[in-house]
């Protein structure tokens, strides 16, 4: 690894305000969805990506008109207007970010889907939401910033109406580490700690045994490792492009620390340390 000196975590690194004070740079270097591309090529335009994983999400999510579906950390709402103009769904996102909240409101609003959709502040492991509330819930890579995440995944039953289907993708631990494992890559956890927030991974069998445990049937479980591992590269290449925006926004050491991040992520990938997973679930009828 490179040398740049790993600060402690500092309380600005908690979800809430991490996304509060990243979401404007990560616009330039992971475009305007927060997350993960999805590719075929691996040379396709990173935008193309990220809505494919979006597309990917959407297959497994069966959308009707008229459904009700909650998404659990929306980021800028992107994935919940598409659900909105796409499938004329009414989504509700959720967000402790108030950043994330603002942003999702005015591409809403720039998008003409304020009717179908609504946009506020809410943690995923308590929801202030009633019970079978919810045709749908759409958790797109928020549950690794969730410490509590069975608290996530009992949430997301209970507000399920019976028949009703989660879709969840997020990064995943792939296997168990050694302890020297942990040692030998403490720099490594603590840079990427620093830069996305403090994060769980869990392997997707995690996924599927604790919503067994809520009563939910997995309908699919995929590990997208493969497919994903480009997006290093674009957030690299975005990184180099855009690096006097960036640095403006979140300062010098900030974009370094970036780019560190990327090739870290890209390391942990081949090492089958860390991956992508999509898992659907259903609530019996
Ligand atoms: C990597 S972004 C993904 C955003 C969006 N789902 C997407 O795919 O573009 C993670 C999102 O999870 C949100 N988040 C973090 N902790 C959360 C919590 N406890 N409950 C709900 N959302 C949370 C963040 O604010 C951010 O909006």
């Amino acid at each position: 690894m490179g040398d740049v000196p790993i600060s402690p975590v500092s309380p600005g690194s908690e979800p809430v305000q991490h996304y509060d004070t990243v979401v404007g740079a990560w616009g330039k270097l992971l475009e305007e969805d927060l997350h993960y591309g999805y590719f075929h090529s691996g040379t396709e335009p990173l935008v193309d990506a990220t809505d494919e994983l979006t597309n990917q999400m959407l297959k497994l999510a069966d959308l009707e008109a008229g459904m009700q579906v909650l998404d659990v950390g929306c980021g800028t709402g992107k994935a919940a207007c598409r659900m909105a103009a796409e499938y004329s769904a009414s989504v509700t996102g959720i967000s402790p970010s108030t950043e994330c909240v603002e942003r999702a409101q005015a591409l809403a609003a720039k998008s003409r889907q304020l009717d179908l959709t609504h946009f506020c502040d809410g943690d995923g492991t308590a929801m202030a939401f009633d019970d079978i509330s919810f045709d749908r819930v759409w958790v797109m890579e928020s549950s690794h910033l969730m410490q509590n995440k069975p608290a996530l995944l009992s949430e997301c039953a209970r507000v399920l109406r019976p028949g009703g289907r989660v879709i969840l993708c997020d990064i995943i631990l792939k296997r168990k580490l050694a302890l020297e494992e942990v040692i030998q890559y403490r720099d490594e956890f603590l840079l990427l700690r620093d830069v996305f927030g403090r994060a769980i991974m869990e392997p997707l069998r995690f996924y599927r045994q604790e919503f067994e445990l809520q009563g939910l049937s997995v309908l699919t479980e995929t590990d997208i490792s493969e497919p994903t591992f480009p997006t290093f590269f674009q957030w690299r290449k975005n990184a180099t492009e855009n690096r006097d925006s960036v640095c403006e926004l979140i300062g010098e050491r900030a974009w370094e620390k970036f780019v560190l991040s990327c090739d870290v992520l890209a390391q942990f990938w081949k090492q089958d340390i860390l991956g992508y997973g999509i898992i659907t679930a259903q609530k019996p009828s």
